[in-house]
């Protein structure tokens, strides 16, 4: 079931589900239908919820956020790997904003968000194009809000605001869901408006590198080609890794086919 929502402040067209497969897929179906550019899909519960590299994404009912961004850009494909990147700030800024300095964020490149080395929200962007052009780019947020526990194969590395606020025992409020959702968007349109001017990531460049788990630290890359080691020194404007190998040489790390790990915890 679904149905239209206004959320004050916003010029997002939210679509409601209590339940639903995946809402990345129903963006997808929605852009297909002609649904306007900006609009988000949002559900109590999943029953398919999509991770990345094929991977479930646990969605129980009522406790986390789980939402879809669906963006109709006129750029070129090859910039719409960015925007998660973009999506990933702003879900750290909107979690300061609504929570304090309650937790210390950090992001795994490109897109994860950790507190205590544990995976607090993934991001899972995906584009549609026809005859070389961007028809849709969704991209899809869990944030694990109030869950506490997870099925054992993810019960070492994953987290919500819940578990946190216990471990730490800190007076703050874990805000509602749809209010996070709001914080979410609104950081998140101005730093898309910020983007679009350029086509680039200089505009958040060193707040995104304040964040970067990876910074300055050991990271071993894993490539369909072969894996290496090296010293991550940050992203370029384009959103790739930096990363020192030990010849001296700086490779620029594309999203794409490549995973990276490093010591802190979560991999
Ligand atoms: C990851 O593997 O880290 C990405 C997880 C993305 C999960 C979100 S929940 C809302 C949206 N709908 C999905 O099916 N997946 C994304």
């Amino acid at each position: 079931m679904s149905r239209q929502q206004d959320i004050k402040g916003l010029q997002h067209n939210i679509v409601h589900y209590e339940s639903t497969g995946s809402t990345n897929e129903d963006a997808k179906r929605l852009a297909c239908e002609g649904a306007a550019d900006g609009t988000v899909v949002m559900a109590d519960a999943q029953s398919a919820g999509k991770g990345r590299r094929g991977r479930k994404w646990q969605s129980p009912v009522g406790s986390n956020l789980y939402f879809s961004l669906m963006l109709k850009p006129k750029f070129a494909p090859d910039k719409a790997s960015m925007l998660t990147l973009v999506m990933a700030l702003s879900v750290v800024q909107a979690l300061n904003k609504e929570m304090g300095d309650a937790f210390d964020y950090q992001i795994k490149w490109p897109n994860d968000i950790l507190v205590n080395g544990r995976k607090l929200c993934g991001i899972l962007t995906e584009m549609t194009m026809d005859k070389g052009s961007i028809k849709s780019v969704v991209i899809g947020v869990g944030i694990n809000v109030n869950q506490e526990q997870f099925d054992d194969e993810i019960s070492d590395c994953a987290t919500s605001l819940l578990i946190e606020k216990k471990r730490i025992d800190t007076q703050a409020m874990i805000p509602e869901r749809v209010e996070l959702l709001k914080a979410v968007l609104e950081f998140f349109d101005t730093n898309y408006e910020r983007f679009c001017r350029n086509l680039d990531l200089e505009f958040m460049k060193a707040d995104y590198e304040a964040s970067l788990v990876n910074m300055n630290n050991r990271v071993k890359v894993l490539e369909p080609a072969g894996e290496y080691e090296g010293i991550a020194l940050g992203i370029n404007e384009q959103g790739e890794l930096l990363v020192q190998i030990p010849d001296g040489s700086i490779k620029e790390i594309y999203a794409g086919e490549v995973s990276v790990r490093g010591n802190y915890g979560y991999v």
